[in-house]
Formats: structure tokens, sequence, C-alpha cells
């Protein structure tokens, strides 16, 4: 990999599809029988606290059971191997990329693995194994209610600043298992084009923004990112 290079990876929920997590808008997707604005949005959240505390430890748990795939560890060695130049965003909630070895990870949507507080904003780990409880308060307020520590529809993500900033300045960027119909992850593309980097789209089919990409790589992820991991590392 040229010295020059600085890399941004954006990853959606197909990097995590051959783990055993589902999808959002696949068939089989996380969202089937729930409506998103139920389980996915504030409001959601004030008209049925227990539908939504019932949905998210359902989710949570299954983490239990899922490991990152080659995908995800491809992506970390690609990190190891050039500190500081790969800048990882993921849309996913699940982990799976540190699991997989990656130790920065900007997680715009946030983690499923804790919690934060309605009342003051507080934030903190809530493990997997153990149940988020609707009574239990927040731990520095006492208030609550508390709620996932993720960005629902109608929220901000985190870290946008940041990104942008990664975008503005980046020479290669790659979007990889994301369907391209939620923004602003979507618009990233453009912004990292307009900067003049080198845009590709890593996806098992064509996704909502594909006509934005330079280069294009079709097929399941535990296959190609390790295949492209692997050219760049040797150039
Ligand atoms: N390898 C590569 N890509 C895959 C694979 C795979 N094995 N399996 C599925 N895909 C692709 C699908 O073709 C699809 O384009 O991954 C994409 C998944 O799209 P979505 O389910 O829409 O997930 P994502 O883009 O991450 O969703 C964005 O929407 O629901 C919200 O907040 C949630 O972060 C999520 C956001």
């Amino acid at each position: 990999m040229p010295r020059s290079e600085k890399i941004v990876i954006l990853t959606g929920a197909g990097i995590s599809a051959e783990s055993g997590l589902g999808t959002f808008r696949g068939a089989g997707g996380l969202w089937e029988n729930r409506r998103v604005q139920d389980v996915a949005t504030p409001e959601g959240f004030a008209r049925d606290p227990q539908m939504v505390n019932d949905f998210y430890n359902m989710r949570r748990h299954r983490h239990l059971e899922v490991q990152p795939n080659a995908a995800h560890q491809a992506l970390a060695r690609l990190q190891a191997d050039h500190p500081g130049e790969v800048v990882l965003i993921t849309q996913n909630v699940d982990r799976l990329h540190e699991r997989g070895g990656s130790t920065e990870v900007l997680h715009m949507h946030g983690v499923i693995d804790a919690l934060l507080c309605n009342h003051c904003g507080h934030r903190w780990p809530k493990p997997f194994a153990e149940a988020w409880r609707l009574e239990d308060p927040c731990p520095a307020c006492d208030g609550g209610p508390t709620r996932p520590d993720v960005v629902w529809f109608g929220e901000m993500p985190y870290h946008l600043d940041e990104i942008e900033g990664h975008l503005l300045s980046c020479t290669l960027f790659a979007a990889i298992g994301t369907s391209g119909q939620v923004y602003p992850a979507a618009g990233f593309v453009r912004a990292a084009m307009m900067a003049g980097a080198h845009t590709v789209e890593i996806n098992l089919e064509a996704s909502a923004v594909a006509s934005d990409f330079a280069e294009h790589i079709a097929g399941p992820a535990t296959q190609t990112v390790p295949e492209w991991v692997d050219g760049l590392l040797a150039e």
C-alpha cells in the first residue's frame, strides 16, 4: 500500500450477515414482523417501552452466539499493518469489528452492548450476558428511563464531524455490505469522491447509490473483503 494512502471504510449489516446476524432489508431481516417505527424510534420507545426492551434483549442475546468472520478479521489486519492510515466507520451496533481484532472503530449508530440514560445522557457498558431491565436506574443520576445506546431513526448519528474530516482527506473510500438507503452514511461516497478519493463498493448486489462509486466488487464479504485487503497489502 503506498505510504500516502488514507483509507476510509464504511461497513453495514452485510459484513456481519455470514456471521449469522440478519441484515435489515434482506429476506429474514431483523425488522420483519416489527415496524421500524415501533422498535427503532424515540416515539416507539415512549409508546411501548416494554416492546422495545424485549426486542433489544432478544437482539442482545443473539450476539452471544455469533462470531466475527473473515471479513471483519481482514479489516483488522489492514488496520494493524497500517496504524493510523485506516479509518473504520461502522453502522453496525454488533461489536464484531472489535471482536475480529480492530481496536479503532467509529460506531456512528452506537453499540448494542451499552445503555444510555434518556434523562442525563450518561452512557455505560451493558454486557450481552446481562439483561437490560427497564426498572434499573441510571448509575449516574438515578433517573431514567434507560435505553440502548443505539441511534434510532430521527436521531443524529455519532462522530459526524470527525467522519467528515476523514472523508475530506481520504485517498480511498470503500463501502462494504451497506444498502445505501440510510443517510447520512449513504452520502459519504459523494463526499469522498468530491475530495478526489477513489471509491469502491463491495457488496452482494448493487446498492441504492452504486452509481456514485468508481469501482464495484460483487460477492459475499467473507470472500471479497479478504481478497481486496490482500490486494491492498501487496501494492
Ligand atoms: N456480503 C456482502 N454484502 C451483503 C451480504 C454478504 N454476505 N449479505 C447482504 N449483503 C448486502 C445486501 O445486499 C445489502 O445491500 O448488505 C446490505 C445490507 O443492507 P441493510 O440491511 O440495509 O443494512 P445497512 O445498510 O447496514 O443499514 C443501514 O439502517 O436500519 C438501519 O440503523 C440501521 O445501521 C442500519 C442502517
